[in-house]
């Protein structure tokens, strides 16, 4: 897949409707869910409350998430900042030259939106065509490492994001 391939699929997925709709479903799920709290189904019916919200399986190896830490502090914490947080200022704003700053990787952006291979190819061929600031790591990192980095990435991410994250991921691989 070209870079450019990459980013049009990054746009089709963060702005494709019904997955929109059916984040819009899951977060009325979670919302709904949380509200019920105090008065569960079960109490009605003696059933474990069922919700649509997809399991939580974060599965993330400890170890995988340690050595990504270090990829990432070495390599993208300049410019993504601590844990992912970016750098103050808007991250949709473009600067003087039109370019993007660096932005978020934790869960108050939108890394999230994009599932596991899309990452990595934004990981591997930098801004589209060159026309950005984040550099290609192909070449630089190895394949491992890049996995590692993701990981680590997912690790920042709330319980309710990564939950959202995880049917995304679903969807992009049935695709
Ligand atoms: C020199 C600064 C810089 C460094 C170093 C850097 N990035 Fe980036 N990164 C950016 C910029 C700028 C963007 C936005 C790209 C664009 O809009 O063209 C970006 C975008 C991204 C995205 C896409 C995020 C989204 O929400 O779509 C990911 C993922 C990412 N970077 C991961 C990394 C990882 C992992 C590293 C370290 C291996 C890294 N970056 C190192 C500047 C940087």
């Amino acid at each position: 897949m070209s870079p450019a391939e990459v980013f049009q699929r990054l746009e089709r997925i963060t702005v494709n409707p019904p997955r929109l709709a059916s984040l819009a479903v899951l977060l009325a799920a979670l919302t709904l869910t949380a509200c019920e709290e105090k008065a569960p189904d079960s109490i009605m019916t003696g059933e474990p409350i069922s919700t649509d919200a997809a399991p939580l399986d974060r599965n993330l190896d400890p170890q995988q998430v340690a050595r990504g830490h270090a990829v990432y502090t070495e390599n993208c914490l300049e410019c993504h900042g601590e844990a992912g947080k970016g750098q103050p200022g808007d991250w949709r704003i473009r600067d003087a030259d039109g370019r993007y700053p660096p932005p978020p990787l934790d869960d108050s952006a939108h890394a999230w939106h994009h599932p596991t291979a899309v990452l990595l190819e934004a990981i591997r061929d930098g801004s589209p065509g060159g026309q950005g600031n984040m550099p290609a790591w192909r070449g630089k990192l190895t394949e491992q490492q890049m996995q590692d980095v993701v990981a680590y990435i997912k690790s920042l991410w709330s319980d309710e994001i990564y939950r959202l994250w995880w049917e995304m991921e679903q969807q992009s691989l049935e695709d």
